[in-house]
């Protein structure tokens, strides 16, 4: 079981510095036009998702999230911290960097063993336990993939889907990032809902690029993009929260006769009709 992040931060030395906001402030689309919305701020515990058509600006707005964009990107936005612009020691410090991105295209270059590896991050970081936050890790890992990771296994033989669903584990318990980007983590094939499930026990911003309707809708609010300007952002409400749930339980579904399927299992009528009439969607 996961705790929150209080109980994680406890097992630091280094803590990476009191982040309370991030602060958006608009720039311009790729057409040069200004962009609808002004400024947006994300508070810790916050859960965002950006949303909208491929190409519109998705990952360019994260990166520069990432980036602490000053006036100096393509797009003229800037990021404040606590209302302030970025020192230059977060910005350029991995140590102190307080954003984790986990990007669209992930590969491993290092080749090292599964725990080899996030026992030095770990000794890096400062955390007191390493066996017991390399354990935590994989443990967190494990509840998103469908083959379980295995600590002497090469970083570079994990699957895509075993390779995000680290990242994501990593960035949370041993980065202890308290700024989390993650883009399109549903094209990994990694357990999607259980994901969001298991972050929100942390108190961290959670910025999520996404085309899941799941995802979009368990969030606290959406930045919607078109043609690389932010157009508006959508506050969920308990409407949209309930349809949201109904979703989840579709997603649960399709996951369920996937792992099924993955199993070697014969599908009949019966069985799928069955199984659909214990699903009841007829409220939705
Ligand atoms: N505000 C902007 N100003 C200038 N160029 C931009 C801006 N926003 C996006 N672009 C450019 O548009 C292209 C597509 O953007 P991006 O990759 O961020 O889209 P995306 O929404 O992430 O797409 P996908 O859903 O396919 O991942 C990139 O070349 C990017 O540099
Ligand atoms: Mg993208």
């Amino acid at each position: 079981m996961y705790t929150k992040s209080v109980n994680i931060m406890n097992i630091f030395t280094k803590k990476i510095m009191d982040i309370k906001k991030i602060t958006i402030l608009g720039g311009k689309g790729k057409d040069g036009t200004k962009e609808k919305v002004d400024s947006f701020s994300l508070k810790m515990g916050d859960i965002v998702s950006i949303v909208g058509p491929t190409g519109c600006g998705k990952t360019t707005l994260i990166n520069d999230i990432e980036l602490f964009a000053n006036l100096n990107t393509p797009s003229d936005r800037q990021i404040l911290i606590n209302d302030e612009p970025v020192p230059d020691d977060l910005t350029f410090d991995p140590a102190k960097h307080p954003i984790a991105l986990i990007s669209q295209h992930t590969n491993f270059l290092s080749d090292l063993p599964v725990g080899e590896f996030l026992s030095i991050h770990a000794q890096v970081r400062g955390a007191q336990n390493i066996e017991q936050v390399v354990n935590e890790t994989i443990e967190f890992a494990n509840q998103l993939t469908g083959e379980a990771i295995i600590q002497g296994t090469a970083m570079t033989e994990l699957s895509g889907g075993q390779t995000r669903s680290l990242l994501i584990a990593d960035a949370v318990i041993i980065g202890n990032s308290p700024i989390i980007l993650l883009d399109e983590i549903e094209n990994a094939g990694i357990h999607k809902t259980k994901a969001l499930e298991l972050l929100k026990n942390y108190e961290k911003i959670f910025v999520f690029v996404t085309h899941d309707p799941t995802i979009a809708l368990l969030s606290d609010f959406r930045i919607v993009m078109k043609n690389g300007a932010m157009q508006k952002i959508i506050a969920s409400n308990p409407e949209e929260q309930q349809v949201a749930e109904k979703l989840k339980m579709m997603d649960d579904t399709i996951l369920q006769f996937r792992s099924l399927i993955r199993k070697g299992e014969n599908i009949n009528q019966a069985y799928a009709g069955n199984f659909l009439q214990q699903t009841n969607y007829s409220t939705l």
